[in-house]
């Protein structure tokens, strides 16, 4: 926002509020105070006294407090604004609505009251690391399934899960795209590259501009305040890095275990906010042990399905009529589907007939990559579990599996379920009793055994 959108944003509030537009006084002490200026000196610029000028601005301050909830002074005037999140795009809707909105995002449903009033609050909206979204295809159930949970729902911990590349951060984000409007808070983190419990929450303060306390008992203290008090959604992506490699899935890295202090908070402590985990492998905390006592839901994804053709179009492929056969050969895992699209191009010269008649499934280096970094986090009783699974036709029941691998019987177990919490080894769909491996995976397998 530059000076002249912030002089004429405030007009139009104070155009809403009191049916006239700014005077120049009124202006000059909007421009002065965002030039940080004095009253002094904007008294003089204007030619009246000082006094006058701090009239005018105790009046407009007063007036902009009650229009956004929030005490506005002339020394946090500036910093205020700057934490709306308008830029000059948003701004020209707002000045084109008929009706003063703070925000103007896209909408699903407007008609609620309380969701105005969110219009009307401060928000703090931190989505600076949250991917783009251009593309976006099916997934209508997910984000109905989503909303029904965060917005009807009110569920305070949410976990979106799957393979890698299977399109959980694309889902989350156009979520929080469709529905921006709906909080007063929303908070997007990666833990790609994970950073202590202690350091996350103060970044979740310091958007929120609250200054931290020291220890980290009185900084939950805060931040559970914070979600008490406002409609909060924070998503914390790439969960899967606080976990330990080498070991069954879901198993907290020791400098990282206060994570699960935190999960067991949030469903435990009563708040009006939402957390999203974005995860490749499901843990404890995430699977609900009394769905009234602690309310948590989880949405475990798959393939994309006849939408995926949108890919194959989106790559300009050819052979428009076998196009399904090569998403269903590649379960339509969008990542897979993209990195098969770029060979065909270059190999095939775009045509999927001739690269089908290869009748084999092939792994591109990049799929083989994504392979092995999920390949790395499991634990020998896995490693050795998938391989002699792979090598069988037929899904598997748990004694058959037994029957294949030296390790004791509770390791077995532990080892289906582990691969069951990182949807690598999935229940049949006609018999809920056999284990299944997919074709992709055991294609990787085959070439590493
Ligand atoms: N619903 C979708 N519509 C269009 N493209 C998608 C969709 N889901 C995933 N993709 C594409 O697939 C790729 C992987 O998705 P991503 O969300 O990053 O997966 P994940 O977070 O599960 O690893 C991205 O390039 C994304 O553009
Ligand atoms: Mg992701």
């Amino acid at each position: 926002m530059n000076v002249n959108e912030v002089v004429k944003f405030v007009d139009k509030i104070v155009f809403d509020k009191t049916g006239k537009h700014l005077d120049d006084i009124q202006i000059a002490v909007v421009q002065g105070t965002w030039e940080r200026q004095t009253y002094d000196d904007i008294a003089q610029e204007c030619n009246v006294t000082k006094n006058h000028v701090g009239d005018v601005g105790a009046e407009l301050w007063q007036l902009l407090s009650k229009a956004f909830d929030e005490d506005i002074k002339k020394n946090n005037f500036r910093s205020t604004f700057e934490r709306l999140q308008i830029t000059s795009s948003q701004f020209i809707n707002i000045q084109s609505s008929h009706n003063f909105k703070f925000c103007s995002y896209p909408t699903q449903n407007n008609n609620n009251s309380q969701e105005n009033h969110i219009h009307h609050k401060l928000s703090y909206h931190d989505l600076t690391l949250a991917s783009k979204i251009i593309n976006f295809y099916n997934r209508e159930t997910e984000l109905k399934t989503l909303s029904n949970w965060i917005l009807n729902q009110k569920t305070p911990l949410i976990s979106v899960l799957g393979l890698s590349g299977i399109g959980k951060t694309t889902l989350v984000k156009r979520f929080v795209d469709l529905n921006l409007q709906q909080f007063e808070v929303i908070i997007w983190r990666s833990l790609k590259f994970p950073k202590s419990l202690n350091l996350l929450i103060d970044d979740l303060l310091n958007v929120c501009k609250q200054e931290t306390k020291e220890v980290i008992d009185d900084k939950l203290k805060q931040l559970f305040d914070i979600f008490k008090d406002k409609k909060c959604l924070i998503i914390l992506d790439n969960l899967e890095n606080i976990f330990i490699h080498r070991q069954y899935a879901g198993q907290y890295k020791p400098e990282h275990q206060d994570y699960q202090t935190f999960l067991q908070m949030i469903t435990g402590i009563e708040h009006q906010s939402s957390i999203i985990l974005i995860s490749q492998e499901k843990c404890q905390e995430m699977i609900s042990l009394d769905s009234e006592l602690y309310p948590s839901h989880c949405l475990e994804l798959s393939g994309l399905g006849d939408a995926a053709t949108e890919i194959l179009k989106n790559q300009r492929l050819q052979d428009e009529e076998v196009w399904l056969n090569l998403i269903k050969l590649y379960e339509g895992h969008p990542r897979y589907l993209q990195y098969i699209s770029i060979l065909i191009k270059e190999v095939f010269q775009g045509e999927v007939a001739e690269f089908l008649k290869e009748n084999n499934l092939i792994l591109t280096e990049d799929i083989k990559s994504m392979f092995y970094l999920t390949w790395m986090r499991l634990s020998e009783v896995e490693k050795q579990m998938l391989l002699e699974v792979s090598q069988t036709k037929q899904p598997l029941s748990r004694d058959e599996i037994k029957k294949l691998l030296s390790p004791s019987s509770t390791d077995v177990i532990n080892g289906i379920q582990s691969l069951n919490r990182r949807f690598l080894l999935t229940k049949s769909e006609t018999n809920e009793k056999l284990f299944n491996l997919s074709p992709v995976l055991k294609a990787y397998l085959k070439i590493i055994s």
